[in-house]
């Protein structure tokens, strides 16, 4: 008996030992990214981060939505590097391509990296300030945590065109959509994960009056669209409406939770791109089996993925720079 508690107790110190040992060694991935890359050189960067998003979510708590999807814009466009948020004198920049259409927060961001540049001046990037308040927000929006790997440095490039070929249209069929994922190095399984994040925030009504009105010519609607449904959302955009946001998962927009999964199971997908899920073998499994309460895996496969959607073309080492300020390089 008193063998076997010897035993025990010596197994879980190696496994200590073998833990300490470990986590010296913080894993750095192949692209030079890691999880606490800022512990040794700004050790309260997360932690104001943190502060500062749940300061601006007290303020309005619809922001925390274009927070998130900022980050899905600036990952696929030159990937995760801040160029999202440079701005051009010629407005030639990615923030006046069309699908910024209402990508808002910007004041936000400048807020955050202001606040850590007091802390430690010219130490965390524009591009990681996005990548840690895309997960606080999700946080603050009762949704999972993860770790945020950092170490990116921030992009000097932004170019209008590249935001107009590279960000998914809300139009686009699934063979579309898993192609541009695909591009980006994400799979179906990533493709249906991340179409989560429209758990949360709004969308407007110009994006889906084709799908409300004369979907083929023949005056009819969408026929991915669940018929009661399409009739709710007509009452709310009529043919003309270039205005109206509606919530895209309606009584829950303001929490990230699975209900995305069980709408677009439903046919209440908000777009097409949305609906489109269900047109794969694959991510239309993912979708189902995210309808069962045992059966979800979500909020684990999200940080999963976000990881990996962070990974998307990062400059690290000595390549790009620590911007001052995130609307213009130094
Ligand atoms: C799969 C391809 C995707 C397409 C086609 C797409 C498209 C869109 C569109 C058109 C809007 C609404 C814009 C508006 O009317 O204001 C939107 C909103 C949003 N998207 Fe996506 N998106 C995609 C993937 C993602 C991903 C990967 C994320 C993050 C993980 C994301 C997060 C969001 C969020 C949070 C909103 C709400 C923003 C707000 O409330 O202002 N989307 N998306
Ligand atoms: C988005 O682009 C439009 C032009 O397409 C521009 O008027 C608008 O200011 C841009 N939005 C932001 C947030 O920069
Ligand atoms: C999907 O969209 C692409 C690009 O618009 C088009 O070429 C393709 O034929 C479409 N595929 C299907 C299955 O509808
Ligand atoms: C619907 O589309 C058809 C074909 O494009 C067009 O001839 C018709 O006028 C449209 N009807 C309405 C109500 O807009």
């Amino acid at each position: 008996m008193a063998d076997l508690k010897m035993n025990v107790s010596c197994f879980f110190f190696i496994q200590v030992l073998l833990l300490l040992f470990l986590s010296s060694f913080a894993p750095t991935n192949a692209q030079g990214l890691k999880v606490g890359f800022y512990d040794k050189t700004c050790s309260k960067a997360e932690a104001i981060v943190k502060k500062s998003v749940s300061d601006a979510m007290k303020n309005d708590p619809t922001i925390g939505a274009p927070l998130l999807r900022m980050f899905f814009h600036d990952c696929f466009v030159r990937g995760c590097e801040g160029s999202v948020l440079l701005e051009l004198n010629n407005k030639k920049d990615e923030k006046n391509a069309a699908p910024n259409l209402s990508l808002r927060g910007f004041e936000v961001i400048d807020n955050v990296k202001a606040a850590v540049e007091k802390e430690c001046p010219g130490v965390v990037s524009c591009s990681d300030v996005l990548a840690l308040v895309a997960r606080d927000a999700v946080v603050a929006l009762d949704g999972p945590s993860w770790g945020v790997e950092t170490g990116r440095r921030d992009g000097r490039v932004t170019n209008i065109n590249e935001a107009r070929s590279n960000l998914p249209s809300p139009l686009n069929n699934i063979t579309s959509l898993i192609s541009q994922f695909d591009s980006k190095g994400l799979d179906k399984k990533d493709l249906a994960v991340l179409s989560g994040g429209h758990t949360v925030g709004q969308g407007h009504c110009p994006l889906i009056l084709n799908r409300l009105y004369n979907f083929t010519g023949k005056g009819d609607s969408d026929p991915d669209l669940d018929t009661e449904y399409a009739a709710t959302l007509r009452k709310r955009c009529k043919p003309t409406d270039t205005t109206t946001a509606l919530e895209m998962d309606p009584g829950s927009f303001k929490t990230f939770d699975e209900s995305y999964f069980k709408l677009v199971s439903q046919r209440r997908g908000f777009f097409q791109s949305d609906a489109a899920l269900l047109n794969n073998q694959e991510t239309k499994s993912y979708v189902l089996k995210q309808t069962k309460s045992y059966g979800s895996s979500f909020s684990k496969d999200f940080g999963v993925s976000m990881v990996k959607m962070g990974r998307i073309g990062v400059l690290t080492g000595k390549a790009g720079e620590v911007r001052k300020k995130c609307r213009m390089v130094n």
